[in-house]
């Protein structure tokens, strides 16, 4: 069973490394991973953990997936899609308040026949216990799925990437940049990656626990899971959230629009635009140089949502 189609492309991004070197302190090279391509109902990287995912929940005899995800989720569009194409059913707990109309992730999520449950609330305590107790309610063919797949099984996806990604390469980078939110494709990069190619993840969410604790607990378990050595690379954070969860920065909005004309990449107002924020302050700040690996883990359908029509 494949959800994802791999390999994704890894592509020079020349005009946008020319538009950034002025600022470099360094030599320069940005390279981009195109996990927006892969594939699933409009792809992005949760298509790489549903492959992991959705097998285990297959061989478990499980009929209906349940899981969560903030209101323009872009794991709960992809969770909804893969159930579909795999005549399961799907419930997702939503965060905030049923919208007075449905646009960008919420949209899809209905086209692709999910239950919709708007918790009424941001709390991630109270939406995990929603998904338990419709689970619950369902019986032993649920399969409740974490917020973000994050999981040791959903982070194989990203040990397999990391070799993936090597595979397309003459010599390792020395950077990947990636958005980190509930932080399973940070993980599976660290458990599948040598020491020297450090990850550095932007952090969107500011979750509760920490991420870099997070990270790193769910590397480890990765890596045993994949029958790997103990993750051997420091846990790389840093902070572009901005206010708070999905709230549009300026730096966002610029790194979207930089991207977009120099490279026609079609980056999203909540991941994917903060995570290029991160590059482009890491490369002004003397951090990032070398050859920089951008993984552009998709989210673009959250450009089209109501609430980013200011953005
Ligand atoms: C487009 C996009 N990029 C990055 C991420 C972050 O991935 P992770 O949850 O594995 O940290 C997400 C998570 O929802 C996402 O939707």
């Amino acid at each position: 069973m494949k959800l994802s189609y791999l390999p994704t492309p890894l592509d020079e991004a020349p005009r946008l490394t020319t538009e950034l070197a002025p600022l470099a302190t360094g030599p320069l090279r940005i390279l981009i991973k195109r996990d927006d391509l892969t594939g699933l109902a409009m792809g992005g990287n949760k298509a790489r953990k549903l492959d992991f995912l959705m097998r285990d929940a297959v061989e478990k005899g499980c009929d209906t997936v349940v899981t969560a995800g903030g209101a323009q989720s872009n794991f709960a569009r992809m969770t909804a899609a893969a159930t579909a194409k795999l005549g399961m059913a799907c419930h997702l707990v939503l965060t905030g308040d049923a919208p007075a109309h449905e646009s960008g992730n919420i949209l899809l999520d209905r086209i692709f026949g999910a239950e919709l449950h708007f918790a009424g609330t941001d709390d991630w305590d109270v939406i995990w216990d929603e998904v338990k107790r419709i689970a619950a309610d369902i019986g032993p063919k649920a399969y409740p799925m974490p917020i973000g797949g994050a999981t040791p099984v959903g982070s194989l996806g990203y040990v397999a990437a990391a070799d993936e990604l090597l595979s397309q390469m003459d010599a390792p980078p020395d950077w990947i940049v990636t958005a980190s939110s509930s932080g399973g494709t940070q993980a599976g990069l660290l458990a599948g990656l040598p020491r020297e190619v450090r990850v550095l993840g932007i952090d969107v969410a500011r979750p509760k626990t920490p991420l870099a604790i997070s990270v790193l607990k769910l590397a480890a378990k990765t890596a045993t899971l994949a029958n790997r050595p103990p993750p051997a690379g420091d846990v790389i954070i840093a902070d572009h959230c901005g206010p708070v969860y999905a709230s549009i920065t300026e730096e966002a909005q610029y790194a979207v629009r930089l991207a977009a004309r120099t490279e026609a990449l079609v980056l999203d107002p909540v991941y994917t635009g903060k995570a290029m924020a991160g590059l482009i302050a890491g490369v002004k700040s003397g951090q990032l140089s070398g050859t920089i690996v951008f993984l552009h883990t998709g989210g673009a359908p959250a450009l089209f949502a109501d609430e980013f029509a200011a953005f």
